[in-house]
């Protein structure tokens, strides 16, 4: 997939270098206080950034299996699609997710977005 050009309407900051995001599973990250988790998912490559507390009870989804494009919480085993940060077994609350993208080898993330959207 080619580059795909910067929205700059949206206050992107640079969160990780990609290469410390291992592909197919969870990277914790904390910006500014903030605890979130970085999938580097495949099929189609691409990175998504959800907060790294499960709605549930506040689980490290960081550390959760990833198959395909959904993760479970290790502590309960809700999972979530992370297209749409939707919990897939029930009407659970989503996680919040934010706008996310790879660029220049860093994953930068929209942390001011509200993080319901899906983008
Ligand atoms: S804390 Fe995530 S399922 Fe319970």
């Amino acid at each position: 997939m080619p580059p795909q050009p910067v929205d700059t309407t949206m206050a992107y900051v640079k969160l990780i270098e990609v290469v410390r995001c291992a592909e197919g599973c969870g990277t914790f990250v904390e910006h500014d206080g903030r605890e979130l988790a970085v999938f580097r998912l495949t099929n189609p490559t691409r990175v998504v950034v959800t907060d790294n507390a499960c709605p549930h009870a506040n689980g490290n989804l960081s550390a959760g299996d990833v198959v395909g494009q959904v993760v479970s919480c290790p502590w309960h085993d809700w999972r979530f699609d992370l297209n749409t940060g939707v919990c897939v077994d029930s009407a659970h609350p989503r996680v919040a997710r934010y706008p996310a993208e790879s660029r220049d080898g860093f994953v930068y993330v929209d942390l001011d977005a509200t993080g319901e959207s899906d983008h």
